[in-house]
């Protein structure tokens, strides 16, 4: 893993949205995995102001969203296609068409599952996977316990995870009991990762990214297994992260 250590949320912001976009115009047609949350939304913007103000052009992209909630249809504010459109894709010209995002009022959420691990597969694999991090350690919504060999699958959610997302919502019973999400699997064979991460919130979560085992009861410690990450995370996630001088680490 390597690690860019920033100032702080705004600072992150830059760096990622730098990074995507030049990934983008090295390779006009690269398969994005994408992320929601209070964490990329400054980075969105980022990439929305670049491409308003020196033409990055996504005309080419693929997109896949991480995950979405069950029950909610995307013209509800708090689904990820409705957050995806208001945060980024309205913004730029990408296709809709070539946008994916589980579709959480499917009539058979198992057979979406599959059909969304086939586009994936399909169009050979996703090059720039974003990630965040769940205080759980969770990356999607693969909560505690998954497998690492998960595909795309229906997950139940933590009542932690409810309640950190209850923040969108009127309260926590609102917010969906269950979400379709990419598997560890899938996120894993991205050819490149980078995990955002912003504030105190995240200290443990960063420090068991890092420096802690690689356990099923961690999601995204596996991570430290896949052979292009990088971490950008500010200062206040990483105050509990010894690092050595240039942020690069053996696994
Ligand atoms: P956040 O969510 O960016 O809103 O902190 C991250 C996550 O739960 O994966």
């Amino acid at each position: 893993m390597k690690i860019i250590k920033v100032k702080d949320y705004e600072q992150l912001s830059n760096t990622a949205a730098k990074f995507i976009i030049e990934r983008v115009k090295n390779k006009p047609n690269i398969v994005l995995g994408l992320a929601t949350g209070g964490t990329p939304e400054g980075t969105y913007k980022n990439v929305i102001q670049d491409h308003q103000q020196n033409g990055t052009s996504y005309e080419q992209v693929v997109t896949f969203n991480l995950d979405e909630y069950i029950g909610l249809p995307g013209s509800d504010k708090n689904s990820y296609r409705y957050y995806m459109n208001e945060h980024l894709f309205n913004h730029i010209n990408v296709k809709k068409e070539n946008t994916h995002i589980p579709n959480g009022e499917a009539s058979n959420v198992k057979q979406e599952c599959e059909d969304y691990e086939g586009r994936i597969q399909q169009i050979g694999g996703i090059d720039l996977q974003i990630l965040g991090i769940g205080e759980n350690g969770h990356i999607g919504f693969n909560e505690p316990g998954t497998s690492f060999n998960s595909r795309t699958h229906v997950i139940g959610l933590t009542e932690e995870t409810r309640q950190a997302n209850a923040r969108y919502f009127p309260s926590i019973e609102h917010v969906p009991a269950h979400a379709i999400t990419m598997g560890i699997g899938t996120i894993m064979e991205a050819k490149e990762i980078i995990l955002l991460a912003s504030g105190e919130k995240k200290r443990e979560a960063m420090k068991k990214l890092i420096n802690g085992e690689v356990t099923e009861d961690f999601p995204a410690s596996i991570l430290q297994k896949h052979q292009n990450v990088t971490i950008i995370a500010d200062e206040a996630s990483l105050s509990d992260v010894q690092l050595s001088g240039d942020g690069k680490l053996d696994h």
